[in-house]
């Protein structure tokens, strides 16, 4: 079985000092704690990376992701961050697809199947994202614009290459928001995202897919989360950027 993973998304927050701090405090904390296997993967700025990295210490259920990178792997592109520059400071996972970068920065899924072709190139892990927003779920068609998203982005990858890749259904309209879709809808996302990878694929691959859940996770909603059966973890954004809130979620585990 896979651990459950709790990835903490700091989006464009903490300064240097600030994420180094809560960094430092979160590993304090996990030393101690049992975590029931779970393995934390922490998402901070680019800044923040290279020193985090040199904190994380081995047999520590601590992990480093990057919340974004550009889809060369090198080059003239002024301001951009490469997959390859993200190994080279014990990166191992990148998000992709997330829906602010998707509604703020205008990337579609074919852009996003660049990006993990380049993360993958880099042996590096994508977390894709994929959610609805709420419109397209009152008018019940959320089910074929996930597979659409599935389609678009992931289905040129090999059964290896997408063996890596992680999948976050994030309904749009539940990140940051305080809104959650209920237990019953997130368990039939998820089943509708494994039946999808099935037919493109194959039934173990899908059933082994791992599978995350995100939106307005908290202390107190997370145990219903991770405890449904098709769900692999969760990725958290607003209430992991205190010690003390992400310090409940990683104790109820
Ligand atoms: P949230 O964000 O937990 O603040 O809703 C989740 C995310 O954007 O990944």
């Amino acid at each position: 079985m896979h651990p459950t993973i709790i990835a903490a998304n700091w989006k464009m927050n903490k300064n240097f000092q600030e994420g180094l701090q809560l960094a430092k405090d979160i590993i304090q904390f996990i030393q101690t704690e049992p975590l029931a296997g779970a393995q934390i993967i922490l998402f901070p700025s680019f800044i923040h990376l290279e020193a985090i990295s040199k904190l994380l210490i081995p047999d520590v259920k601590l992990h480093l992701g990057a919340q974004n990178c550009h889809e060369q792997i090198a080059g003239a592109f002024t301001g951009e961050v490469s997959a390859a520059m993200l190994a080279s400071v014990d990166v191992r996972y990148v998000l992709v697809g997330h829906s602010e970068r998707r509604q703020n920065f205008g990337e579609n899924n074919d852009f996003i199947a660049k990006k993990i072709d380049a993360i993958l190139s880099c042996k590096l892990q994508p977390i894709f994202c994929c959610g609805e927003p709420l419109s397209v779920r009152e008018n019940s068609r959320h089910y074929a614009f996930i597979e659409q998203q599935l389609t678009e982005s992931l289905f040129h990858l090999k059964p290896d290459q997408l063996q890596q890749v992680i999948i976050a259904y994030e309904p749009i309209w539940a990140i940051g928001t305080g809104l959650t879709p209920s237990l019953t809808e997130i368990e039939e996302m998820q089943q509708t995202i494994r039946n999808i990878l099935a037919k493109q694929y194959n039934t173990t691959l899908a059933d082994n897919m791992v599978i995350l859940y995100g939106g307005s996770c908290n202390a107190t909603n997370i145990t219903n989360f991770i405890s449904l059966p098709g769900i692999n973890g969760v990725l958290i954004g607003g209430a992991s950027l205190h010690f003390k809130e992400f310090m409940h979620i990683l104790s109820s585990l």
